[in-house]
């Protein structure tokens, strides 16, 4: 199991010691052009999780590359955004030739109008424009299994399950959207069932990994993923408020795992599939599954 940060909720240029504590770094979603993003208000909190309206704010791909790109700790993985087919692929083959671990297509961005359709369609594309692993970044709709598939046809190697989901704060005086743009992404913990959900259902529907994120903030929200059926955590709204946050989540998922009776984070992927599991027989059977996590040997 790999500790990763959730796109767009750490910068490693300006905390690079919490960005240290993570075995993978994901950048923010990257588009083709700079974008300033929206209007502030853009951050809300809410008594269960944050809003946010950010919209893609980034230096644009040229920028990128010649003064960020290269001062970021490896390995990284670059989200990558846009509005048209196009979009993408220009930036997957701009990024062939660099030192780049994988790709996260971001196709659920809940903070700009003119959102790609048919994420099938952009991973195809990219899968044509870049030799890189491509992970697909899906929002928990109703229809999430479907599109994990559609984007596991296309050639995505992997999943990262969730994206936010779209929530509305308003004023407690004026009774007024509190973020100038009306709706934002809702992250955090609310989020948390909506990710296991996710998780579970892609888990049962696809064969490839995938990073579990949404509201986890304890090694026990970590856990629960992982039996869901992620093979990695990313962790998100919690960085803003514990930079802390990856060795303290990391000691309490090996205190949980131990726990259960689990030496390996690995041996517990996909426990929550196992048909009646019990504590004394679990750990045989989700051991028999070690090693699968990577899921390309699983037959049929
Ligand atoms: C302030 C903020 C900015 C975000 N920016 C991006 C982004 O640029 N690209 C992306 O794919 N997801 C972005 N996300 C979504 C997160 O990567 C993650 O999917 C989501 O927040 C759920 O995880 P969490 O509940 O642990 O925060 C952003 C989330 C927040 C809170």
């Amino acid at each position: 199991m790999r500790l990763l940060n959730a796109s767009g909720c750490l910068d490693a240029l300006t905390a690079p010691d919490v960005a240290a504590g993570l075995d993978t770094f994901v950048t923010k979603t990257v588009t083709p052009l700079p974008r300033g993003g929206n209007d502030p208000v853009r951050i809300a909190e809410t008594e269960v999780g944050m809003l946010n309206a950010i919209g893609l704010a980034n230096p644009g791909i040229d920028a990128f590359l010649t003064h960020v790109l290269p001062r970021l700790p490896r390995p990284v993985w670059v989200s990558v955004g846009g509005f048209s087919v196009r979009d993408y692929t220009e930036i997957c083959e701009r990024l062939e030739g660099e030192d780049v671990a994988a790709i996260e297509l971001n196709l659920s961005c809940p903070n700009v109008d003119e959102a790609p359709s048919g994420g099938g369609e952009v991973v195809a594309a990219a899968r044509a424009a870049t030799t890189k692993p491509l992970y697909a970044k899906l929002a928990p709709t109703a229809d999430v299994a479907e599109n994990a598939q559609a984007a596991e046809a296309a050639g995505a190697g992997g999943l990262s399950l969730v994206n936010t989901v779209k929530g509305l704060a308003l004023d407690e005086r004026t009774l007024r959207p509190v973020l100038a743009r009306g709706a934002g992404g809702l992250s955090g913990p609310a989020l948390r069932p909506l990710a296991l959900a996710a998780v579970h259902a892609c888990h049962q529907a696809t064969r490839v990994p995938i990073v579990g994120m949404g509201g986890v903030s304890r090694g026990r929200d970590a856990l629960e993923l992982l039996a869901a059926g992620a093979s990695d955590v990313a962790l998100g709204t919690v960085l803003f408020s514990d930079p802390g946050a990856p060795a303290r989540i990391r000691a309490e998922l090996e205190a949980e795992l131990a726990a259960h009776g689990f030496a390996d984070p690995d041996n517990i992927v996909g426990a929550a599939h196992e048909a009646e599991a019990s504590t004394l027989d679990l750990e045989s059977r989700v051991g028999r599954k070690k090693g699968l996590h990577t899921r390309a040997n699983v037959a049929g």
